[in-house]
């Protein structure tokens, strides 16, 4: 018999935010700590691994302790202790499964290792109470573009996934070569309010006999040409206007196939999740077009979109109740694929 009661002490190192949080049972977020390293690695447009595991290890010590003392517990309050161990940077990733597998055999506590992707797709339990799977989820960040069949709490099926750049990517890029720097996402979301979205013509792919998979090397490429070209001509570009095309070039093809794959499927519920998650004009089309589908839809608040502990904790908290446990053997898997246990 399960305590009726699961609080779960989770860390989330694999990229660049140094993170952690209390959950309690799945869906409470008692505390959410996140140190962000951007400032750090926008001197060089974009992730240093090598720097990324330096201030892992600098951070995670004082933003464990701020965790818990936020949500007032100690380590001998916290049940079971969850940890991000793939996909990701593998020396980022082993700073947070290292501390972690200290804590549990110190404190003799129960160890959960936790894919991020699930993480992400988790982050929708915490502020719609009501949701549960089976759902469809498309997960948009930096790395992964992947739709998502949620069949049940830790059964997971990827449907579609991306065949070159992920959506983050394709955003970092574009708004690099826009000259708005790193994280390009949220600077291309509101650079695009002040522009046309029909202004210019950008590419939808559709990957012939996979209607489920995406592709936006293409797009990118488009949108480099077009200020190549610009340049070449002496144009001026009118830059709110290519953020703004570029834009719905991505929201149409995301919520063309999110929503042709729910239906298809036969499901009713669709959510979104991962750092592109936060994108204001994604989240209105997807709105809209579910509202005339029939199909209801989720979406995080934009801090638990980007990487956080919190969203690890819910995971965690799913797998922890499924009697999943990991032995001090748990490694970093910097590759790890979805729902592979
Ligand atoms: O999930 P996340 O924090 O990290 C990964 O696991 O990759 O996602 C980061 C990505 C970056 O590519 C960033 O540009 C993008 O999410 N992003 C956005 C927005 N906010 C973050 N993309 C579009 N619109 C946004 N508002
Ligand atoms: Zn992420």
């Amino acid at each position: 018999m399960e305590k009726e009661e699961v609080k779960i002490l989770a860390i989330e190192t694999s990229c660049d935010e140094t993170a952690a949080a209390v959950v309690r049972n799945g869906r409470e977020v008692l505390s959410n700590v996140i140190s962000s390293q951007i400032e750090l690695h926008k001197l060089y447009g974009g992730v240093v691994p090598e720097i990324a595991s330096r201030k892992h290890i600098e951070k995670i010590n004082q933003v464990v302790e701020e965790a818990l003392e936020e949500s007032q517990m100690t380590l001998d309050d916290i049940d079971a202790i969850a940890v991000t161990y793939g996909p990701g940077l593998v020396g980022a990733l082993l700073v947070g499964v290292a501390f972690a597998k200290s804590l549990a055999f110190a404190k003799k506590k129960p160890l959960v290792g936790v894919h991020h992707i699930e993480g992400h797709i988790s982050a929708n339990y915490i502020e719609n109470l009501e949701l549960e799977p089976p759902f469809m989820c498309l997960v948009v960040s930096g790395g992964h573009s992947h739709l998502v069949h949620v069949k049940e709490y830790g059964k997971y099926e990827i449907i579609g996934r991306t065949r070159d750049d992920a959506a983050g990517e394709a955003f970092d890029k574009v708004a690099r070569a826009l000259g708005l720097g790193y994280p390009g996402g949220p600077k291309i979301d509101k650079l695009a309010k002040e522009g046309n979205k029909d202004a210019i013509k950008f590419p939808r792919a559709v990957i012939e006999g996979a209607p489920n998979d995406f592709s936006f090397s293409g797009l990118k490429s488009a949108v480099l040409n077009y200020l190549n070209q610009c340049e070449m001509k002496q144009v001026e570009v009118n830059r709110a206007d290519v953020a703004a095309s570029f834009q719905q070039a991505v929201v149409d093809v995301l919520v063309g196939h999110a929503v042709l794959a729910t239906k298809q499927l036969g499901l009713t519920k669709l959510a979104l999740a991962g750092g592109v998650a936060s994108n204001s004009s994604l989240r209105e089309a997807m709105r809209t077009e579910c509202l005339r589908q029939g199909i209801q839809f989720y979406h995080p608040s934009p801090i638990f979109c980007t990487d956080n502990a919190a969203m690890i904790g819910v995971a965690g908290y799913y797998e922890y109740i499924r009697g999943i446990r990991d032995g001090f053997d748990l490694n970093a898997v910097p590759n790890l694929k979805i729902g592979e246990r």
